[in-house]
């Protein structure tokens, strides 16, 4: 099936990430380049089922490119889950004249676009939108980078009084299901311990490592812990854990939150957000659909959407050794 794609929908969906902004410009852009209408749907699924959309052209994109968050909005529709929400999204869709739909964001979003092209045939195109790197067909999703620049600048300010008080700091990032936020910040910010859902590191080995960390002279500590971390409850428990073990160690948590999703996105991530957005459009112009961009090798890829759902972005665990050896 494939019906020359006149006028594309845009939506961002699911958690936001620096860079969307970003896509939104180069999926609008290239649209326009290739006499192609486009419309944002604004808050995701939410948008289509409730009729939010706008008209969009170069100038209604125009200084975006630097700014996080998302302009079109993002949502987790409930209603979306149900098929009389997705009846209602698609007749909204057809009445508007669209033809093609562009999903930026994570597995949860390109699932409701599986479900949308199966149901309407809908041809639909996914482009990898989260801070976790957590999706598979991609090695590296919008705003990731980004979000570990602002972790290890905060990590770098946390250092800094960590230091002049010879304490150790239990430094939460975002992370429930993947670690590529905890270990390649920790890395960039040397810390002396790295937490991640993939390995549970032993509490006791944890201890032992501070311990060790202590008698090489180290005065202050940095441990950081991804939300999901398995070798304790959370960082909190972690805390009282070590106090209660190890008295001699003054101890402070710093849960960095959602100021990782923020920001300007990193140049990195602007670029790679022009370069998916085009590959969108082009994808859909040749009649391809159910496919979502990514980037692998410093090459712009399509895999199945469905493959990106259903396998995992494993972790790189050597990475934990190189940790290991450079906190020594
Ligand atoms: O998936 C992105 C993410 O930022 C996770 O790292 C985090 O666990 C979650 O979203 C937080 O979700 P919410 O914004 O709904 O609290």
């Amino acid at each position: 099936m494939s019906t020359k794609v006149t006028k594309i929908a845009v939506m961002t969906s699911g958690g936001d990430s620096p860079g969307m902004n970003a896509a939104v410009r180069a999926v609008v852009r290239a649209c326009v380049f290739n006499n192609i209408e486009c419309m944002g749907v604004l808050r995701g699924y939410q948008g289509l089922i409730d009729n939010d959309l706008i008209p969009l052209d170069s100038r209604s994109v125009r200084n975006t490119i630097s700014r996080g968050g998302t302009f079109l909005q993002t949502a987790r529709s409930k209603e979306f889950r149900t098929p009389e929400g997705r009846e209602k999204a698609y007749a909204n869709f057809k009445a508007n004249g669209l033809n093609a739909l562009i999903v930026i964001g994570g597995d949860g979003s390109f699932t409701g676009g599986m479900i949308f092209n199966k149901e309407f045939k809908v041809p639909v195109i996914g482009i990898p939108g989260t801070i976790d790197n957590d999706i598979y067909g991609t090695q590296f999703t919008l705003g990731y980078d980004t979000a570990l620049n602002t972790v290890v600048e905060a990590i770098d300010k946390i250092r800094d009084t960590a230091s002049s008080h010879n304490r150790l700091f239990f430094v939460e990032v975002m992370g429930r299901d993947a670690g590529f936020i905890a270990l390649n910040a920790g890395i960039g910010a040397g810390a002396e311990e790295i937490l991640i859902p993939e390995e549970n590191l032993g509490i006791e080995r944890l201890v032992e490592s501070l311990e060790n960390s202590k008698k090489s002279g180290k005065t202050s500590s940095i441990v950081v812990v991804a939300e999901g971390d398995k070798t304790g409850k959370g960082v909190f428990e972690l805390k009282d854990y070590v106090e209660k073990n190890m008295p001699e160690y003054d101890v402070r948590v710093s849960v960095l939150g959602h100021m990782q999703r923020g920001g300007s996105p990193s140049c990195f991530d602007r670029v790679l957000a022009g370069r998916l957005g085009v590959k969108a459009v082009d994808l859909l112009m040749g009649g391809q659909s159910n496919l979502m961009v990514g980037i692998n090798n410093n090459e712009i890829t399509a895999i199945n959407l469905e493959k990106a759902v259903k396998l995992h972005h494993d972790i790189n665990m050597d990475l934990l050794r190189v940790a290991d050896i450079l906190s020594i």
